[in-house]
């Protein structure tokens, strides 16, 4: 059974080490999150298993990464300058600032009740800099708010770098910044993100069929990448299209609180290198976009067959990896009763995810004959290259498993004195409880086993 309620993963994240609040002993900043140790792993293992599905495993995909700060043209032929904001909402009374769509109901205050609201005015979410010595408050750059327009940018670079025939697509992971007014839902709604994002360039005429495709490819990776089971996920159509979309769609998990959004796809038409390209003119586009003339590159695709230049459409898949983590987190969490008064909980999390391969654990803390063996162990699993394996050397065999089952490695392997008589180990599985005497030797290929299924 998956977490029913955010504060008990809250906890979960603080306790053991992987999501703190940002800037907390100052008293915190809200939409801000530090990652600890176990956390930074998860985010690393999400990223990797995205990775490995959108640029290993394929011929017609390349990765890039982008500076994170870029310069205000950018953002304003993106349209973010004009249009990236939302309807904010002041109390009069009370002070609290709100987002109008939403509040619990748009005539009362969500804090004090009061109806003296100020109208709503628009809310830029961008995050601006003033880059260099330029005059105070001029800005002259954004942070940016989004992968995808960095991509956009440099289409012509990779394609010329490394030539692609269309279909392509170009991914990014990295972060994203947005002056949220009402961060919540722990890192549901953050201020500083992350985002893993492909744009695949298509032509137009073959968006239709290519948007039907990655739709159902990133629904299915949902399921066996992440483990999440087919029914606590669903596609939810946009209500209202952005003007330069042409189909919107949400994955959506359903958290504690219900559905929410985890991943959005788009077919963006030919907005975006529309938007970006220089002479805009010699180009048919679809999509409406402001006039251009800063830009000083073309972005357009050559047909090697017809010699025709065009802009391609682009498919867009959209995905927040701390929302990632936390969709994991939630659907792992498992609190079982185990009788007799007794109770744990634990993360049952695919072995590829898990922050811990492994921890090797000797029966009593600091005899020096169970250490070396255990170190041994944990040598030749490191070897194995899968990741953080632990040694546990703190005695206490009970408090080791309940610790460990909170963190999620798939097993635990512990020495006793019998080991150095005959060699065996004890391997304990996370999920079950189940315990096995193995041979220390065969850990290696066991774990390796369970980890890649
Ligand atoms: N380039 C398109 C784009 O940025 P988006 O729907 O605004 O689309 C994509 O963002 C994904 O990024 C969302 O599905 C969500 O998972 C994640 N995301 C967006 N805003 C976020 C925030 N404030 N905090 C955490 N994740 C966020």
């Amino acid at each position: 059974m998956p977490a029913k309620n955010i504060n008990d993963i809250v906890a979960l994240c603080k306790r053991r080490g992987f999501i703190y609040q940002g800037s907390e002993i100052y008293g915190g900043l809200q939409g801000l999150y530090d990652y600890g140790p176990y956390g930074v792993e998860m985010m690393k293992n999400i990223r990797d298993a995205w990775w490995r599905a959108m640029v290993y495993e394929r011929d017609d995909v390349e990765g890039m990464e982008a500076a994170l700060i870029s310069s205000r043209l950018l953002w304003k032929y993106s349209g973010h300058e004009a249009g990236f904001s939302d309807p904010l909402v002041e109390c009069k009374k009370c002070g609290l600032r709100m987002r109008l769509d939403k509040m619990k109901d748009e005539t009362k205050c969500d804090s004090c009740g009061t109806t003296d609201l100020t109208p709503p005015r628009d809310y830029q979410l961008m995050m601006g800099l003033s880059l260099g010595a330029v005059a105070d408050g001029e800005i002259n750059a954004y942070l940016r708010p989004e992968t995808a327009t960095t991509t956009f940018t440099n289409f012509k670079n990779v394609l010329d770098s490394v030539p692609h025939k269309l279909p392509f697509g170009i991914v990014q992971i990295g972060k994203a910044f947005r002056n949220e007014i009402s961060p919540r839902g722990f890192v549901f709604r953050m201020r500083e993100f992350e985002q893993a994002e492909l744009q695949y360039f298509v032509r137009p005429g073959e968006d239709d069929a290519q948007y039907e495709e990655w739709k159902q490819t990133r629904m299915n990776w949902w399921i066996t990448e992440l483990g999440i089971p087919a029914e606590k996920l669903r596609f939810a159509p946009h209500e209202k299209l952005s003007h330069y979309a042409k189909a919107a769609f949400d994955i959506e998990y359903e958290f504690p609180d219900g559905f929410d959004e985890v991943e959005g796809l788009h077919n963006r038409q030919d907005f975006d290198l529309g938007s970006h390209t220089k002479g805009q003119g010699d180009f048919k586009i679809a999509a409406q976009v402001l006039e251009n003339k800063e830009s000083t590159v073309k972005l357009a695709y050559s047909d090697p067959q017809t010699g025709e230049s065009f802009i391609p459409y682009v498919i867009e898949t959209a995905m927040g990896v701390n929302r990632a983590m936390f969709a994991v987190m939630v659907q792992a969490y498992n609190d079982e009763d185990l009788g007799d008064g007794k109770s744990r909980i634990v993360l049952k999390l695919p072995p590829k995810l898990s922050p811990v391969k492994a921890a090797v654990i000797p029966l009593a803390r600091n005899v020096p004959e169970l250490l070396d063996m255990a170190n041994g162990i944990v040598g030749d699993l490191r070897k194995l290259g899968l990741g953080r394996i632990e040694l546990e050397n703190s005695g206490n065999i009970g408090k080791n498993y309940r610790r460990h089952d909170e963190i999620g490695p798939p097993v635990c392997i512990t020495v006793d004195h019998q080991t150095l008589e005959d060699g065996m180990v004890t391997l304990r599985h996370r999920d079950t409880m189940v315990q096995e005497r193995i041979a220390a030797t065969d850990v290696p290929a066991r774990l390796r086993e369970i980890v890649i299924r």
